[in-house]
């Protein structure tokens, strides 16, 4: 069976994820959550007060990086590793969520990224999430897919995924979290969050997740 390459661009805390695993399960392809490698750098940088205002710090620390996915050996769903250390949840935390969208403008940061992103889709069968994907990362891409959600929708979905973690966070807290990152990551100068031409537009405010994977399975079968 011919192997695609599917790219799910779009706004902070809109699916973009259960889509990806959903696609990923069901063609049995490879799911990358780029988003996880920008909140891992800046979980280094935080932990090691790297000032991202200076070049040569960036420079420096990103020399001192690996990221690497791995599956759960239970659910089998891939999960980020820094240095050898898995960090997939504590990546999640507010504290990272509040810097990650400046890290990911810095140049350098992206261009580190966009290498072993590129690498991990040369075998295609990949399914990969994110801001860029579609337009920067595989431009040629068979499938793009841009979603979206109403406002209010993604953060009460936001908000019940953190709280169910720290019982002290607010609404608000997420709530201006989520128009921070929006704001930052449409308006940077290197790879903006923006529509790819070719991309098909999923709005997954008033679908199932069910109804979501159908849909996009159905776009799925139309490239194969
Ligand atoms: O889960 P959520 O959609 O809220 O965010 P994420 O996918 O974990 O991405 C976290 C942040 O990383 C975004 O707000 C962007 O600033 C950045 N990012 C990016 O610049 N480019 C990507 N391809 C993926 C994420």
């Amino acid at each position: 069976m011919k192997k695609i390459i599917i790219t799910i661009d779009g706004w902070s805390s809109c699916g973009k994820s259960t889509l990806a695993k959903q696609l990923a399960m069901a063609l049995q392809y490879v799911y990358i959550d780029s988003g996880a490698m920008y909140r891992a750098i800046t979980l280094y940088f935080l932990r090691n007060m790297v000032d991202w205002t200076k070049e040569k710090q960036v420079h420096e620390a990103l020399k001192n990086i690996e990221l690497d996915f791995r599956p759960n050996e239970k659910s089998m769903e891939t999960e980020i590793y820094l240095n050898g250390e898995n960090v997939e949840y504590v990546i999640r935390d507010l504290i990272i969520a509040e810097k990650v969208s400046d890290v990911a403008t810095i140049k350098a940061v992206r261009t580190f990224a966009v290498i072993q992103q590129r690498k991990m889709g040369e075998k295609k069968g990949i399914v990969m999430d994110g801001r860029d994907i579609g337009t920067v990362v595989f431009p040629k891409a068979e499938l793009k897919i841009f979603m979206t959600a109403d406002n209010a929708v993604r953060v009460e979905r936001r908000f019940r995924e953190l709280y169910s973690k720290n019982p002290n966070i607010t609404i608000e807290e997420v709530k201006n979290n989520l128009e921070m990152r929006d704001y930052i990551d449409s308006h940077r100068e290197v790879s903006p969050l923006k529509k790819a031409e070719d991309a098909v537009v999923l709005d997954n405010s008033n679908i199932t997740p069910e109804q979501q994977l159908q849909i996009a399975l159905d776009l799925v079968k139309q490239k194969l």
